[in-house]
């Protein structure tokens, strides 16, 4: 396990790495076990950018979805959030718990496995209810999956949800934001500066990174 620790504008956020998680069935190593540059880039956003949207963490009901290590999540608690919750799969649900403790918020952060796709996931989302806030970063890898993340978010958003989504740009990502579209979103983009770069292939690559905005276009009322 590696333990680090992300400086979030004031605030110092602990985050446990897991080692050697495998899914089960395909015996692909879970993505969710580190943090994703997105997810640290969306906290930073959130500490930082989100009073130009007019957002108030306080009392809110937020959730995360495939939330990994929970980093944006765990920000939304310490920036005031009145409870929060962290979704994933479930073999990442014990790492998300001990992160919850290592921040000292667990009277407001509970852990839940909810799996976009899978046949408990009407019933699962909706007893969840509406919530004020969905967080997602970098989930917008496999187009093909995006009907079933809609399915979701039609479920527990509401009319004044706000839904932020932080994305690597990749070739693929557009295709994504494209399929979420056709499932009935409107989407706007404001991109981030990320001032983190890597070497690769002897260029210096400097990715970039957007927050993109969700909202139905129309409501099935
Ligand atoms: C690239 S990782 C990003 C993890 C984390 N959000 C971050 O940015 O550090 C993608 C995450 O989506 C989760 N995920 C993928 N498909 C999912 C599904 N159908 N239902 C729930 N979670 C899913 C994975 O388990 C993983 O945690």
């Amino acid at each position: 396990m590696v333990v680090k620790e992300f400086q979030i504008s004031d605030r110092n956020i602990v985050i446990h790495e897991l080692d050697d998680l495998y899914d089960s069935t395909t015996g692909r190593v879970l993505t969710g076990s580190w943090v994703w540059n997105s997810a640290f880039v969306l906290a930073k956003w959130m500490a930082t950018q989100c009073n130009l949207f007019d957002f108030d963490f306080r009392q809110k009901n937020v959730i995360e979805l495939g939330a990994g290590t929970g980093l944006p999540g765990l920000t939304a608690a310490l920036l005031g959030a009145n409870r929060v919750l962290l979704t994933d799969v479930e073999p990442l649900l014990p790492g998300l718990l001990e992160n919850v403790d290592a921040n000292g918020v667990g009277d407001r952060v509970e852990v839940r496995e909810l799996v976009w796709g899978s046949n408990d996931l009407p019933s699962q989302a909706n007893e969840l209810g509406e919530f004020d806030l969905i967080l997602m970063s970098d989930l917008f890898y496999n187009s093909e999956e995006m009907p079933h993340l809609a399915q979701v978010l039609k479920i527990i958003s509401g009319t004044d949800t706000k839904i932020w989504a932080a994305s690597e740009i990749r070739p693929w990502t557009i295709e994504c934001i494209t399929e979420l579209i056709n499932q009935g979103f409107k989407i706007t983009e404001s991109p981030v500066q990320h001032d983190e770069s890597h070497e690769e292939d002897n260029h210096k690559i400097l990715d970039s990174f957007s927050i993109f905005h969700l909202r139905q276009e129309e409501r099935n009322l």
